[in-house]
């Protein structure tokens, strides 16, 4: 791995976490966050092997934690109506500008959109079927995605399953990212932060390596393609 790569800098802070980012700019990311997730975190067989088969029965309830613009619950909330399954879904981000953008773009999945932690809602005893979030551990330090892992596990209903998704720092994913966004940065990714912190966001990340080192004990890391890992859980008491 080259040297800028060799280890995460959780020195750098992204440019959608600054306060004071620009509005304008803020805003389309949340809105391009949809097309980048179609091509590298593959909701769709996320849909197909975790969400759809617990789906079928009872009304689903589904946590995003850090769910951004809130596209991959809007995706899940499509889906599973165009399947005829029910599901209360829950878009959760400690950002209000976020949740402020999400809402208003709901266009009628019917998801939930809620500023608060984690903890919040482990403290109020809720309790959901599916945890999951995407492109957020890389946002925390090792002391938040201890809270953010114990919270999901907490916040598990009987046979719930805790699944984060995320980009694998590595060479590969740096410039795979780098040349996929180049030809788009002055067309469709132009005026979001989408490429500048895309970048940046694969030199905080972790690798799963470094991930199997740090999480509780009984959550499995496991790498996927294109540069993707997961942390998982699954509960194993029996579904009511
Ligand atoms: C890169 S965005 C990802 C958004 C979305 N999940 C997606 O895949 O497009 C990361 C989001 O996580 C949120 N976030 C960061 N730390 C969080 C935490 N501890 N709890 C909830 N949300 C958090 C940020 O505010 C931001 O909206």
């Amino acid at each position: 791995m080259s040297s800028g790569l060799s280890a995460r800098d959780v020195g750098i802070r992204e440019l959608m976490d600054d306060p004071r980012a620009d509005e304008r700019m803020l805003a389309r990311t949340y809105g391009r966050f949809g097309f980048v997730n179609a091509v590298v975190s593959r909701p769709g067989l996320l849909y197909r092997r975790d969400i759809r088969p617990r789906a079928v029965g009872a009304p689903l309830r589904i946590l995003d934690i850090g769910a951004g613009g809130g596209d991959l619950c809007r995706f899940l909330a499509g889906r599973l109506r165009r399947d005829g399954l029910e599901a209360e879904i829950t878009a959760l981000d400690t950002d209000e500008r976020a949740i402020r953008w999400a809402s208003a773009h709901d266009r009628g999945a019917g998801v939930r959109y809620r500023r608060a932690l984690s903890t919040e809602l482990v403290d109020a005893g809720e309790t959901f079927d599916v945890v999951l979030s995407n492109h957020v551990l890389h946002h925390l330090d090792d002391a938040e995605l201890q809270t953010v892992l114990e919270d999901s596990r907490r916040l598990l209903a009987p046979g719930g399953l805790a699944a984060h998704h995320d980009i694998a720092r590595g060479r590969t994913a740096y410039a795979l990212f780098a040349a996929a966004t180049w030809p788009l940065s002055r067309n469709l990714l132009a005026d979001s932060f989408i490429r500048v912190d895309g970048l940046l966001s694969i030199r905080r990340s972790h690798t799963v390596a470094e991930l199997r080192a740090i999480v509780p004990r009984g959550w499995r890391v496991r790498g996927g393609v294109p540069s993707r890992l997961e942390v998982r859980w699954e509960d194993d008491r029996a579904r009511p």
